[in-house]
């Protein structure tokens, strides 16, 4: 099966090494509890996992930025929806990096920046979708097939991200003008293709 929805995701703080403790994700994790709840969001449904869907997450917080996080529903084995669970993979899979091992089938952990994913996702011929509050209304903009979903964090999208993200064919796409959690941004995302994937309109 082939990727058919993507989310990327900005996280200034997300930690770059193995060292933060399960116990403090939102503190010396670097807001991980954020990471742990969109993977959640993105690649689980009730007793299922969501096998056309792959989410990065471009991780800037300490000690070793930028690093780009990767879970594929495609492959991905183990791994359960819980924050603590998903945090203690990508704990292994920072580890398993330094030590150029792999933690499992479905993560993959590479030295790589927002800018560097955007540029290989473009050369894909990937269209991009930027969540922002005031963007065009989700109702008025046809999804293309395999899109790239763009979010910030909890402060937001850099805007000199945004702004390297608008020389590709891009759209910003906006769910209203309630300023939701990134996570929740992935649920709705979710919800409005598998209702139109229901209707058969995408
Ligand atoms: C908590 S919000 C960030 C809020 C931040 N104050 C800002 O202005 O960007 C996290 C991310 O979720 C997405 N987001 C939140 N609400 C949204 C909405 N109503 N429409 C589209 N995207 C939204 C955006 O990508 C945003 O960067």
């Amino acid at each position: 099966m082939s990727v058919r929805r993507e989310f990327v995701v900005f996280a200034r703080k997300a930690a770059t090494a193995p060292d933060f403790p399960l116990s403090d994700l939102p503190g010396r994790g670097g807001r991980m509890d954020l990471v742990a709840r969109c993977i959640c969001n993105a690649l689980w449904v009730s007793h299922n996992l969501r096998r056309d869907t792959r989410i990065h997450i471009v991780a800037y917080g300490r000690p070793n930025p930028p690093i780009c996080i990767t879970f594929d529903g495609r492959t991905l084995k183990k791994v359960s929806p819980d924050e603590r669970n998903i945090a203690s993979w990508i704990k292994k899979a920072l580890g398993s990096m330094m030590d150029g091992e792999r933690a499992n089938p479905g993560i993959e952990v590479r030295r790589m920046g927002f800018q560097e994913l955007i540029r290989e996702l473009g050369a894909e011929g990937r269209f991009f979708y930027v969540m922002h509050e005031r963007g065009k209304d989700v109702e008025e903009v046809e999804i293309k097939e395999k899109p790239v979903f763009v979010l910030g964090d909890h402060i937001g999208l850099p805007k000199k991200e945004e702004s390297f993200v608008e020389r590709f064919p891009h759209e910003k796409v906006s769910l209203g003008n309630i300023s939701y959690l990134t996570s929740q941004c992935i649920t709705i995302i979710h919800y409005i293709l598998d209702r139109k994937a229901l209707k058969g309109s995408w």
